[in-house]
């Protein structure tokens, strides 16, 4: 196999915050590669690592077969790095900012000049091309950074959360673009919390957890590892415990049923993992029926990436967000009280 990038064991600490504890995973040449993970979970570390911005306690990196640690500059000439948030001269307009960055990279003039004319076409950029970036929206200004990202041909393209922050209409045109880059050979690394963008974009990926790769493969494979369909069910709208539990009892005895979690969040929903049957869910609402308990809804899907992550961690991406979202408030809050 030809990888484009090689990580392995990487390891980086800040004091005694450990960001990333053993980071490994390669992504195949002209492939789009997803690193999926929850807020802290090390991805931007990775990413700057990888960059050569941030200088890790230990591993290996590679681009092209070239070491970003001993040879730090050849690689990042081979890299296009577009931020997680960048800070855009706003007084520049989109054609300056191209120009002077054309400059940094020390592209000749004309090249310079023919890059920045094909990728403000590209990118759907010209009638912008100049004006004050100030003025640009959300979406024009990430189709910028892009741009600016790939004007020295890069083979392979790193984005931290592109769609961070972007409507609906730009995050397609986004996702068109990467698309289109991959068919032209680029290696396109992304990260992104969002399951559906992974999912839908990436060849393989890895999910990154605690600065560790708990799980990696294409979707599919990942998908088919944690096992059979979902199916979800109500019996009422908002079901007592008991009668949750006396469904639980019942469809325990259902030959297909490999498992069942009472989710009380939401009003004791029955998530079951089942083996694919045809007449399943058929039969799970005759064996409800049968003992006086019919259902308010029933759902079945193949499972999902955060299936995976759940398989894995013991709880869903959503889950581990807002628990990571909840310890910041946290300690805002012990900050404020004690600055108070
Ligand atoms: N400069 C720094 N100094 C101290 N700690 C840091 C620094 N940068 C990152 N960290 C810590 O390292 C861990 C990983 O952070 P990182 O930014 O890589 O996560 P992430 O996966 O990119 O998260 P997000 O989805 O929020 O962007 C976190 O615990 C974070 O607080
Ligand atoms: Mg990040």
């Amino acid at each position: 196999m030809d990888y484009a990038v090689v990580i392995q064991g990487l390891q980086k600490r800040y004091g005694a915050v450990t960001a990333l504890r053993d980071i490994t995973l390669a992504a195949p040449r002209g492939e789009i590669y997803g690193l999926l993970g929850p807020n802290g979970a090390g991805k931007t570390t990775t990413i700057r690592c990888l960059c050569t911005l941030s200088k890790p306690d230990g591993g290996r990196l590679e681009v092209d077969g070239i070491s970003a640690i001993d040879q730090p500059r050849e690689a990042r000439r081979r890299l296009g790095y577009v931020a997680q948030e960048v800070a855009l001269d706003k007084i520049l307009t989109g054609r300056e900012l191209l120009r002077l960055q054309a400059a940094l990279y020390h592209l000749p003039r004309p090249l310079a000049q023919e890059r920045i004319e094909t990728l403000l076409t590209q990118l759907g950029l010209q009638d912008y091309a100049n004006q004050k970036i100030g003025a640009y929206s959300g979406g024009l200004r990430k189709r910028l950074d892009l741009a600016a990202g790939l004007l020295h041909q890069p083979s392979v393209l790193v984005l931290d959360e592109p769609s961070v922050g972007l409507d609906i209409e730009s995050r397609f045109i986004l996702w068109a673009f990467l698309r289109q880059l991959r068919q032209n050979g680029t290696t396109v690394l992304i990260t992104s919390h969002y399951l559906e963008e992974i999912d839908a974009l990436a060849d393989r990926l890895a999910i990154i957890d605690k600065g560790r790769v708990i799980a990696e493969g294409t979707p599919q494979e990942l998908k088919n590892r944690v096992g059979g369909d979902r199916v979800a069910l109500k019996i009422r709208e908002f079901t007592p415990l008991e009668e949750a539990q006396k469904a639980e009892v019942l469809l325990k005895s259902l030959p297909f049923v490999e498992e069942i979690i009472i989710n009380g969040a939401q009003g004791n929903t029955l998530n079951l993992i089942v083996r694919a049957k045809s007449n399943g869910l058929s039969q799970i609402e005759q064996t409800l029926l049968n003992q006086g308990l019919p259902l308010f809804s029933l759902a079945q899907s193949r499972p999902s990436l955060d299936d995976v992550y759940l398989a894995a961690t013991g709880q869903t991406l959503l889950d581990a967000e807002l628990a990571g979202a909840a310890q910041r408030d946290l300690k805002a809050e012990k900050k404020q009280a004690m600055t108070a």
